[in-house]
């Protein structure tokens, strides 16, 4: 096996396939990750053992697996330049997982704020797992000793407390882990959802979210029923704070037209909502027309993505593999 590249800087990131993958998904994380690949060593997994902390259908979570590595793929992500993989075929995940629990504290993870709100949603199954997770999304990223951790707003205190770990287990066995520092892309924009533009752009309220691989007609009518803003001057404008559903398409539409705000107030003066949303509509068709296609051309070829998945769990256990052994030998577990 050929050793990774240590001249630069390591990145990682995960999403889980607990859903399609969305536009918000889309412009917010991925579209940024595929210019990283000349400038960083990259691994991006599918956090599937995470997805597990919420009950799912089992057909559906493998065949959301293989659909979401086939969009990572099609969106751009090179598995000859990253390394892509699916979390639960590097083992080594579920076993520094379980160390790293026992240097994490009942109260560090009690203060996690995805849990409180996760809890709250799935009271009939508040399980261990669930509690325990940040401590496995540690052990994802200091498997691999990376730089960086490119995640949006929601996953912060997770790496914060990731950090916490890593700084923890070195204070008692010396440098063992690189500490990470969260990466928040300079691009990359924070999509809201369509028909609620308060929420963030989610599967949960799927008549504001866009999936990739969803048809242009059902494209097209969610952005034609976006909520636009309550006041009355129907004018194409950016402003947060009293036009968030107008503002939000903007960002959408300068997200996959690369316009800026001011070129695309210009192009939309004087011809108001009515105009604007169904623009919005087919540039994002456009933009996902060519992922859609790959994508579904990648999934009728089930042999070439099963080996990607492979060759990317290949590399990426034996990076984990030399961590995990360190992590083993300084904890006082007897060699095999
Ligand atoms: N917890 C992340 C989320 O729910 C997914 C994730 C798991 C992750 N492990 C990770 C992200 C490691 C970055 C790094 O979105």
């Amino acid at each position: 096996m050929q050793e990774p590249n240590t001249t630069k800087k390591r990145m990682l990131s995960g999403i889980q396939p607990s859903g399609d993958l969305h536009l918000g998904n889309y412009l917010g994380a991925m579209k940024n990750w595929i210019g990283l690949a000349d400038e960083f060593d990259c691994f991006y997994f599918m956090a599937d053992m995470h997805t597990i902390t919420v009950r799912q259908t089992p057909a559906d979570l493998r065949r959301r697996t293989l659909e979401q590595m086939a969009q990572y793929i099609a969106c751009g992500l090179d598995p000859e330049k990253n390394v892509l993989f699916v979390q639960s075929h590097v083992h080594q995940h579920a076993e520094l997982g379980w160390v790293l629990n026992c240097y994490t504290m009942f109260g560090e993870l009690s203060r996690m704020t995805q849990f409180k709100d996760k809890s709250a949603k799935n009271a009939e199954n508040i399980n261990g797992g669930l509690f325990t997770y940040p401590a496995l999304m540690a052990a994802d990223i200091l498997l691999y000793q990376a730089d960086l951790v490119p995640v949006g707003h929601d996953q912060k205190q997770h790496c914060e407390l990731t950090r916490d770990i890593a700084q923890r287990f070195n204070c008692i066995y010396g440098d063992v882990f690189k500490v990470p520092e969260p990466y928040i892309p300079k691009t990359g924009a924070r999509i809201m959802s369509l028909n609620a533009p308060e929420s963030k752009m989610s599967k949960s309220m799927p008549e504001g979210c866009v999936f990739l691989m969803e048809k242009p007609e059902d494209i097209q009518r969610k952005f034609k029923r976006a909520i636009t803003d309550s006041d009355t001057e129907n004018c194409v404008r950016f402003d947060l704070e009293n036009k968030p559903g107008v503002s939000n398409l903007m960002s959408i539409y300068s997200a996959v037209t690369g316009r800026t705000y001011e070129q695309i107030e210009s192009e939309f003066s004087g011809l108001g909502y009515g105009a604007f949303k169904p623009a919005v509509g087919e540039a994002v068709i456009e933009t996902l027309r060519p992922i859609r296609e790959e994508a579904t051309r990648l999934l009728a070829d089930k042999a070439y993505l099963e080996n990607v998945c492979r060759s990317g769990a290949e590399k990426a256990s034996y990076v984990a593999e030399k961590t995990l052994r360190k992590v083993y030998k300084k904890v006082g577990f007897l060699p095999r």
